[in-house]
């Protein structure tokens, strides 16, 4: 089991590229088993989760090889129509896989994806929508069947929430069926476009994604293309909440400032000077930040809840009282007590964590419980006084691709062993 080991109180400087987006690289990973051919996929992130779905693909009998950071992926032998629990188990997300493997095949048998490290992860609304569309379900001890014997048929389907992993399942299943599908209220985040303009090079007709209404008029038949992958909005926020703690000034380049237009104010307001040109960002943090009033999670183009860890780091060292309100899942708060290890002054009710700034964090053993939560805690070890030394760096390396050899690129001090 590796741990990092981070020196503290290091300022940072330079240019660093972001990596691909690992929310964009699992869908479409699952939606490339439609095309029956090969598709290459430019700045796909290396990281444990893709190499989970990787490890899915293969086990479908579809091939998949990287070359850095190209994936090429060929799902032309594709030979089951299921995944087992090890690996549903490994990726709570792999259920993204469902829509593709019952389109594909007819049929698909999957385990529920659970509860996770963040709360329970409910898939209500991806059966309810595949149902919609004439899959039958059964549900027992644990495992999903799903056939579709005639095929699957467009739908008009209106979301209760704009969950990102529904919408993607409906997308992902609706290119190839029978007639047309309406989404309403669909989640819009820029991965949900990402999806749609690799389906649509694909041979997909899929119109209004990144709206509230999405409209899928089913091909019969896809072929593979080559896809680049957007970058990482929220590995981009991570390394401005990393900039902006340390006092530093860098800039990330391949970044989509459009992506970034819920978070940037909150980095203003916290004194940060950012400015954009093209796909470049740079900022420059203050000597001691200020709070920032009101930071809500939101579906896009609200406040992202992965962003909520990394930023509250942030605001541990800011001037006056900072406020969270998680509203998008239960058990995000996970990193808030290992935060206080550090010297942080957070508390929790419910939904709302309330952080009164604080002069110093102090490096001590802190252990990620999740994704973001590790996340989190780097980026307050980076103004820790000290070497914090932090576990649980599995979680780290489901979205970061080399977090460490990227800090250290621009001055941090972060060793693994
Ligand atoms: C995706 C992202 C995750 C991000 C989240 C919200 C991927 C691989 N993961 O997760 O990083 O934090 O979006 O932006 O893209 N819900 C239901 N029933 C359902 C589906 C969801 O009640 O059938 C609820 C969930 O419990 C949660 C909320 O809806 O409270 C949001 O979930 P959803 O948008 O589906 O997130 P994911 O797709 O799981």
């Amino acid at each position: 089991m590796s741990k990092l080991l981070i020196e503290g109180k290091k300022q940072l400087y330079g240019d660093v590229c972001v990596q691909g987006a690992k929310n964009s690289a699992l869908p479409i990973l699952a939606s490339s088993i439609l095309c029956g051919s090969e598709s290459v996929l430019h700045n796909c992130p290396n990281l444990s989760d893709v190499d989970t779905a990787i490890k899915i693909l293969r086990y479908l009998g579809c091939k998949a090889k990287r070359q850095d950071n190209v994936l090429t992926v060929n799902s032309d032998g594709m030979s089951r129509s299921d995944i087992p629990v090890s690996m549903m188990r490994e990726m709570r997300s792999s259920i993204i896989f469902l829509g593709a493997i019952l389109a594909r095949t007819k049929r698909a048998r999957l385990s529920f994806p659970g509860g996770c490290e963040i709360g329970p992860r409910p898939i209500d609304l991806h059966l309810k929508a595949l149902r919609q569309m004439g899959a039958e379900i059964e549900e027992h001890h644990g495992i999903i069947d799903c056939t579709a014997p005639f095929g699957l048929n467009g739908a008009k389907i209106a979301l209760s929430f704009p969950s990102v992993g529904a919408t993607e399942n409906i997308i992902i299943s609706a290119a190839t069926a029978k007639g047309t599908t309406t989404i309403t209220n669909a989640a819009r985040e820029p991965e949900i476009s990402d999806l749609a303009d690799y389906l649509n090079s694909c041979g997909a007709k899929i119109y209004g994604a990144g709206e509230g209404t999405i409209i899928i008029d089913g091909t019969e038949k896809l072929n593979g293309c080559q896809h680049f992958i957007i970058p990482d909005r929220i590995v981009a926020a991570t390394l401005m909440s990393a900039a902006a703690i340390t006092g530093s000034h860098i800039t990330l380049r391949n970044i989509i400032a459009s992506h970034l237009e819920a978070v940037i104010p909150f980095f203003e307001e916290a004194g940060c000077e950012i400015s954009v040109k093209g796909t470049d960002l740079s900022i420059s943090s203050p000597h001691r930040l200020k709070a920032v009033k009101m930071v809500r999670t939101m579906p896009y183009p609200g406040f992202p809840t992965d962003a909520q860890a990394p930023v509250m780091a942030m605001t541990c060292l800011a001037n006056g009282t900072s406020v969270f309100v998680e509203n998008i899942f239960e058990s995000r708060y996970r990193h808030v007590g290992e935060l206080a290890r550090l010297g942080a002054n957070i508390k929790v009710e419910g939904k709302v964590a309330v952080v009164e700034g604080v002069k110093a964090l102090s490096g001590a053993a802190v252990e990620a419980l999740d994704l973001r939560g590790a996340a989190s805690l780097l980026v307050a070890s980076l103004a820790a006084e000290g070497i914090t030394e932090l576990d649980g760096v599995k979680y780290l390396e489901r979205g970061y691709e080399g977090f460490e050899t990227v800090l250290n690129s621009i001055g941090a001090a972060v060793k693994k062993i």
